[in-house]
């Protein structure tokens, strides 16, 4: 139409593209608008252990047990959850890793998940470390425990074809001050303070800027 008024053939062109590359960025605007993806949330809202032993030779026996709620926060986006790997740490040193059941999550949905760590494995704490382990062995809660969840999710975004499989960035729940039951034979354990865990974004893999 504008075409015609014009006369111009490269008026004509110009006019084409201008308002190809406008209804474009508007397209792209409208969608993420539409889809704007929050970051899926991750809490420990409870952890325990009923074994912590360091031993002289360095050997750790342990047995953790950690509850972990997962909220997707969004109104158009499932999350499958494909593979979860828990990682527990103590003081730098990852000492256990389990995998948790893969589950699939609809829209503003929270799903209840635990870790139990059960098992022995050889840590290398410094002199400093070991000195805090026994302070913390004679208190009866362990400082800087730490859970990482590895996971492998696909999603469904509204009526839109789902994604491929990918690794969002690690997430990480930091500095969990954890009680030793055994320790509180007949009184109740210290209420262990629910902490949040520090996510990437969700739905962007986590080697995507490499090239
Ligand atoms: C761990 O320590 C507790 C109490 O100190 C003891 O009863 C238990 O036998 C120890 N377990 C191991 C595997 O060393
Ligand atoms: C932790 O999870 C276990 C098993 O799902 C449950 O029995 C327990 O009540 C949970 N604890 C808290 C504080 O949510
Ligand atoms: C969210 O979870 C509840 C209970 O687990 C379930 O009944 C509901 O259908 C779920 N919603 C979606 C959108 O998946």
């Amino acid at each position: 139409m504008c075409c015609r008024l014009r006369g111009s053939l490269f008026l004509c062109i110009y006019c084409t593209i201008c308002t190809l590359i406008f209804m474009l960025i508007l397209s792209i605007i409208i969608f993420w608008i539409i889809i704007s993806p929050s970051n899926i949330k991750f809490h420990v809202t409870d952890a325990s252990l009923t074994q912590f032993n360091l031993t002289t030779d360095n050997t750790l026996y342990y047995n953790l047990r950690v509850n972990i709620t997962v909220r997707n926060p969004n109104n158009n986006i499932l999350v499958y959850y494909r593979k979860i790997t828990a990682i527990a740490w103590y003081k730098d040193n990852a000492f256990g890793a389990v995998e948790l059941a893969p589950f699939d999550q609809g829209h503003k949905n929270t799903t209840f998940l635990q870790a139990v760590f059960e098992g022995q494995n050889v840590i290398r704490l410094k002199g400093k470390q070991v000195a805090e382990y026994k302070e913390e062995t004679s208190v009866g809660i362990y400082n800087d425990l730490a859970l990482d969840l590895d996971l492998t999710i696909k999603a469904k975004y509204g009526r839109f074809k789902r994604t491929g499989s990918f690794n969002p960035a690690i997430v990480q729940c930091r500095r969990l001050g954890v009680p030793l039951i055994s320790k509180y034979n007949c009184k109740t354990p210290p209420p262990f303070s629910a902490s949040r865990c520090k996510t990437g974004a969700s739905f962007v893999d986590r080697n995507a800027g490499d090239a």
